[in-house]
């Protein structure tokens, strides 16, 4: 036993690898901030060991985990209830114990729309179609988040076009409609928002290749990329005057859910946050 006061609430990050997860800086920074007797922990966890694990952490008295790569998806047949927009989404990153079970959620979605509206308030023209680029599963929470949000339209462009149009065939919307890779400048036309989801753009990486030109003078511009913060593709899109949204607000936002459930106070995302979040990821 870790000999510590009955007390203390217990959370984690579960993955494999786990090294690289900013999580713990995020829910530490709360603690202190809150004065919260409280720990989070990352635990690396292989994908063959994740049930009996959980089963373990639980026994242990953690109130919940994040669950990051490769997990998302496996860790939704060991729960016990799954709020609905992560069943459309086909992810669980957020889980939590209550009255004894063991329920999940997708903060992924709250985040993105958070920090969208916390950035752009009213300037994002929510009724226009928006252009998701990418079809991995951050694309998936995107696209499930921009159709509740109320977007006329989803236009969802993916370089293996087979993934865009399995996201298209799981989420059963007439809204959403597949753009081939090589239609995604001319797709730009009349949409109010444009995501990047892919892993272009992210230090080590070839930028998304792109043409603004055609987007609307009042179009957002929004990429989950974080590291580097400003990607070649919200330095195009501020050259061209549009604005922008960047990655690490998103992963700020969706911590709070988590961090709610397990500690029982709904934290603050705030500059202070930020700060200490771009010095960990060195961004
Ligand atoms: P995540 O779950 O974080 O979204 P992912 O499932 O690995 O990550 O998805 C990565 C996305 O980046 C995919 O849409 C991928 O496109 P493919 O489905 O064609 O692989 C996209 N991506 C990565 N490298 C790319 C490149 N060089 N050109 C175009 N798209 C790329």
């Amino acid at each position: 036993m870790s000999g510590l006061p009955k007390k203390t609430l217990k959370a984690a990050v579960i993955g494999w690898p786990i090294d690289h997860s900013l999580s713990p800086t995020i829910h530490r920074h709360w603690l202190a901030q809150y004065n919260i007797t409280g720990q989070y922990d990352p635990i690396a966890v292989a994908p063959n060991e994740l049930e009996a694990k959980i089963t373990s952490l639980v026994g242990a008295g953690y109130n919940g985990f994040n669950v990051t790569i490769p997990h998302k998806t496996n860790i939704m047949a060991c729960l016990d209830y799954i709020d609905p927009i992560a069943k459309r989404v086909g992810a669980v990153n957020t889980v939590w114990v209550e009255g004894g079970k063991l329920m999940g959620a997708n903060s992924d979605v709250f985040g993105f729309l958070a920090h969208l509206e916390a950035s752009a308030g009213k300037a994002w023209q929510r009724q226009m179609p928006a252009l998701v680029i990418g079809a991995g599963g951050a694309a998936r929470a995107v696209v499930v988040t921009l159709l509740d949000a109320g977007v006329s339209e989803v236009r969802l462009t993916n370089r293996t076009i087979s993934k865009a149009d399995e996201i298209a065939a799981h989420l059963q919307e007439t809204r959403v409609k597949v753009i081939h890779w090589e239609g995604r400048n001319q797709a730009i036309s009349g949409v109010g928002l444009i995501v990047n989801t892919t892993s272009l753009g992210m230090a080590g990486n070839p930028a998304l290749d792109i043409d603004l030109s055609e987007a609307p003078g009042d179009c957002v511009v929004y990429d989950i990329v974080y590291k580097p913060l400003l990607t070649p593709l919200l330095a195009a899109a501020k050259a061209r005057g549009l604005l922008t949204v960047d990655g690490l607000g998103m992963l700020m936002h969706q911590a709070v859910l988590g961090f709610g459930k397990w500690f029982g106070q709904v934290p603050q995302v705030d500059a202070n946050l930020k700060a200490a979040v771009r010095k960990a990821a060195g961004c």
